[in-house]
């Protein structure tokens, strides 16, 4: 089983991600939650200091934070040891730079990214049961859901661009004379296993994974989980259970009382990590504070503060 909890910032999607794999874990299912948020929080929820490699936080519970620079990083180091070897010294220092910049670009860590989430996809069934993906914020989620079919037929581009290019090799090398059997081609081989990969890839996600989109009750977070809804969809994949969170019971009169007692500790040690600054408190408004009409009373606020 795989399940992507997404949503917009804040609305509980690292929360939710960790009690319904503790959930799943309890039934005895292998499980493994990770965190593909480059803020991580997994670790901080769970207690545990998380990485790349999953770790048992609970009797089959794994957990682990991935990152796409992490992976990156990694790869590239990889083609700088190949270009040791291959590349004269001298153009070398070039060669390297353009290969840390290539690292740190935005394409190359999402697909890095991307690489990393299609292993461990690859292991649901074998290693685990369970694998739940506390997402990045939606925006960033859907583009990472939808990256596989995005990259196939850009794939497809290179590797016809390159057949193309090996053919017409093949057809000096026989003008030439030099008939021996030509070896098949080893880049032409990687850009088609990663095709095959990403369409994979596609296919479990389309098939196999569900998302479920956590919302909070208020306006701004419904607008964005019915778009994020649409994009999904567009993409082909399927939505679970829409989670809404932090519904305000109506029956219960101490919580109130509660959660100021948890805010009153929070808001003290607030004000001792942030000595020196200002620290402004700015109320649980009633409105749904859209339009410039409701922002008046927190402007109103503002101005009294007197941010400088
Ligand atoms: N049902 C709940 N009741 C009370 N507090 C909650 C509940 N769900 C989440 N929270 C709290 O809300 C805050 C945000 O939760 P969380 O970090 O899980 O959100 P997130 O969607 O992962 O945020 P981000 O977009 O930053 O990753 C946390 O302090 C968490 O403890
Ligand atoms: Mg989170």
């Amino acid at each position: 089983m795989i399940r992507f909890i997404g949503g917009k910032g804040g609305v509980g999607k690292t929360t939710l991600s960790a009690a319904f794999a503790l959930s799943r874990a309890r039934r005895r299912e292998r499980t493994l939650v990770v965190s593909t948020d480059p803020a991580h929080s997994l670790g901080d929820v769970l207690g545990r200091t998380l990485g790349d490699d999953p770790v048992e936080v609970w009797p089959g519970l794994w957990a682990a934070e991935i990152s796409g620079e992490a992976q990156a990083r990694r790869r590239v180091e990889q083609v700088a040891e190949d270009a040791r070897h291959a590349v004269p010294a001298d153009v070398l220092p070039a060669v390297e730079r353009h290969l840390a910049r290539a690292a740190e670009s935005p394409g190359t860590v999402e697909s890095a990214l991307l690489d990393r989430l299609t292993d461990l996809v690859g292991q649901v069934g074998h290693r685990w049961d369970t694998l739940v993906v506390d997402s990045a914020p939606t925006g960033h989620m859907v583009r990472l859901l939808t990256l596989p079919a995005l990259l196939t037929p850009w794939i497809e581009g290179l590797a016809r661009q390159r057949a193309r290019a090996a053919g017409t090799e093949r057809l000096v090398a026989g003008m030439i004379g030099d008939t021996a059997e030509q070896e098949p081609d080893p880049l032409l081989r990687r850009l088609h296993a990663r095709r095959d990969r990403m369409e994979w890839m596609r296919t479990r996600l389309t098939t196999d994974a569900l998302v479920h989109l956590v919302v909070v009750p208020e306006r701004l977070p419904l607008a964005e989980t019915i778009r994020a809804a649409e994009s999904l969809g567009d993409a082909g994949l399927r939505l679970g259970a829409v989670l809404v969170n932090r519904v305000l019971p109506p029956d219960d009169p101490g919580l109130l009382g509660r959660r100021i007692e948890q805010q009153t500790e929070v808001l003290r040690e607030l004000e001792r990590h942030f000595p020196g600054e200002t620290v402004v408190r700015l109320p649980l408004l009633a409105g749904a504070l859209t339009g410039v009409g409701e922002l008046a009373a927190l402007a109103d606020l503002l101005d009294a503060a007197d941010l400088g």
